[in-house]
């Protein structure tokens, strides 16, 4: 059985509490005209505007999700935010480990691991964001990176755990450069993980398990991409700021 496209667009540090919800708004709109198509949709805004997003999507099929989470379940840490917090106001998804947050926050495998096992024990869904630099790619590291990645974010998750996850293979060097990996470049990539989550898990899960691509994707390079065999979805950042430009991915995604 073919899998239910999935299209996700992170918003990042961009929108206000205005632009968000008009924003959410005209996706929705968009996506109600795409009927009778099987496919998934997600946005995940800043925190500030979860909950104005999620009201504005209640009658939609679209799904939130939030950027971030903190491993703990509550307590003295000051501008975090739990997943029952994010429960709350009614996300589903969660991103962890994206790279802005290992490059420029300093997260570390560890973290992105404790994150992931917070966010399925608090009943969300994360999305496990993996990739290489530039300079890895051109040391011929990916494979090496990209494999310590998904076996230390995994650690510990068990067959039924998995099966609450998300892959989004984001190389560094596509993110927000307009850069992309070509889909070839992409294919090999997710085919690895795909054969590595073979190993860890039971081989239905790992074929069941969706692995989005991310890193400068746009209407016209979205076909190709989709087109790969290991590719099921696809993890959008700057496109994903303007209606028209994610409502035309979700439509070459479907
Ligand atoms: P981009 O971002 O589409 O702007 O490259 C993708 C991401 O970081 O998820």
């Amino acid at each position: 059985m073919m899998k239910k496209p999935f299209v996700a667009g992170n918003w990042k540090m961009n929108t206000d509490s205005h632009t968000s919800v008009r924003l959410a708004d005209d996706i929705a709109a968009g996506c109600s005209q795409t009927a009778g198509r099987s496919f998934e949709v997600a946005v995940i805004p800043p925190f500030v505007y979860l909950q104005a997003v999620v009201r504005t999507l209640s009658a939609s099929s679209i799904a939130v999700g939030a950027q971030d989470i903190y491993f703990e379940q509550k307590g003295a840490f000051t501008g975090e935010i739990s997943a029952a917090m994010l429960k709350d106001v009614g996300c589903v998804y969660v991103l962890c480990g994206h790279s802005e947050r290992r490059h420029i926050l300093g997260e570390t495998d560890r973290m992105v691991n404790r994150k992931v096992q917070a966010a399925i024990s608090g009943g969300l869904l994360p999305i496990v964001c993996v990739g290489e630099l530039l300079e890895e790619r051109k040391a011929v590291q990916t494979d090496q990176v990209v494999k310590r990645q998904i076996k230390n974010g995994l650690d510990g998750l068990n067959d039924e755990k998995i099966s609450a996850v998300t892959i989004a293979y984001e190389p560094v060097w596509a993110i927000g450069t307009g850069l992309t990996a070509t889909p070839q470049q992409a294919q090999e990539v997710h085919a690895l993980i795909r054969q590595m989550l073979a190993e860890m898990y039971d081989n239905q899960a790992a074929k069941e398990m969706r692995i989005l691509y991310g890193g400068s994707v746009q209407p016209d390079n979205t076909a190709g991409l989709m087109a790969q065999q290991d590719i099921d979805g696809l993890l959008v950042g700057g496109a994903s700021l303007k209606a028209d430009d994610f409502l035309k991915i979700i439509q070459e995604a479907i």
